[in-house]
């Protein structure tokens, strides 16, 4: 099938591929003809209809993050891209001034947990592939961040942090690793269809610390977006096959909203 965007023979790793946003990533960049590695604590009964290769991994850890990095290498010769797409949120209040529901506070486990996931994750996987993209003077990462990382949000504060320090690994990233013809470019998503990531439990979480009707929060947040729509998850795949392509090429340390409107 030939495309616009032709990314023959690209080998391109998805972290967090095996469900939501990265599913939908997997698919676009194979449609485009790339050979997909699909990177996910779990898999599931789909992934090879839209994937090359699973690869079971769990990116807070360096052994399985350099074991994973060191697979594909093997499979399919190189790497070209990786889309740092995996990430986790809990809902939280910094401080729970409702008095009702102290699970909804925050914790050292849940501070750890969503850090080491969205920022310490990230970070293993672009240091294994950088190596292998310095060897070869090419490459590209993309990085998954929210809009959450650049206006804040309440209710979700760990995560947001995480999603920001993503933005700083993106902005840093692109300056040492842009002399080795290496592009690193993040994706700031707004409100989207829904994902397991906001599953009711979830989104309970998130309305008892706004103070909103669980209920609501669908129709309360489409009202807020100048589009007067979520994201539909192919908005966010067809960006990410540009910016693996070479249509991009001077794309790099920057990081794109993508919110229909409603960020700065
Ligand atoms: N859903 C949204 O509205 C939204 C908005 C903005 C940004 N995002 C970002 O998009 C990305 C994808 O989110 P989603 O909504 O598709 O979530 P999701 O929960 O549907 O998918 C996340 C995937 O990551 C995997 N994963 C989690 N921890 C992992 C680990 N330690 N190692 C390997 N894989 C792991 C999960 O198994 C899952 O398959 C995330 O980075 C998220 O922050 C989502």
């Amino acid at each position: 099938m030939s495309t616009w965007i032709d990314l023959g023979q690209k080998v391109i790793i998805v972290t967090g591929g095996a469900s939501g946003i990265g599913a939908s990533i997997a698919t676009n960049l194979h449609n485009n003809n790339a050979t997909v590695v699909v990177c996910d604590l779990r898999t599931n009964d789909d992934v090879a209809a839209y994937s090359d290769h699973f690869v079971q991994c769990d990116i807070t850890s360096k052994a399985s993050v350099e074991a994973m990095v060191a697979e594909v290498v093997e499979k399919f010769g190189r790497i070209d891209a990786l889309i740092n797409n995996a990430g986790v949120n809990r809902p939280r209040l910094l401080v729970d001034f409702y008095g009702e529901k102290p699970e909804f506070e925050a914790t050292e486990a849940d501070f750890d947990f969503i850090t080491n996931v969205n920022q310490k994750g990230p970070f293993l996987c672009a240091q294994a592939v950088a190596r292998q993209f310095i060897e070869r003077q090419e490459g590209v990462i993309v990085n998954i961040s929210s809009e959450a990382g650049v206006e804040g949000s309440a209710g979700q504060s760990i995560y947001s942090a995480t999603k920001a320090a993503l933005n700083g690994f993106t902005r840093s990233w692109a300056k040492e690793l842009g002399q080795h013809n290496i592009r690193v470019v993040g994706i700031a998503p707004g409100i989207n269809k829904r994902t397991n990531m906001n599953s009711d439990e979830n989104y309970a979480a998130l309305a008892y610390t706004r103070g909103l009707d669980p209920d609501h929060i669908d129709t309360d947040y489409a009202s807020s977006i100048p589009l007067r729509r979520v994201g539909e998850h192919e908005e966010i795949s067809d960006l990410v096959s540009y910016l693996v392509s070479s249509h991009s090429s001077y794309i790099s340390g920057t990081t794109l909203n993508i919110t229909g409107g409603k960020s700065r």
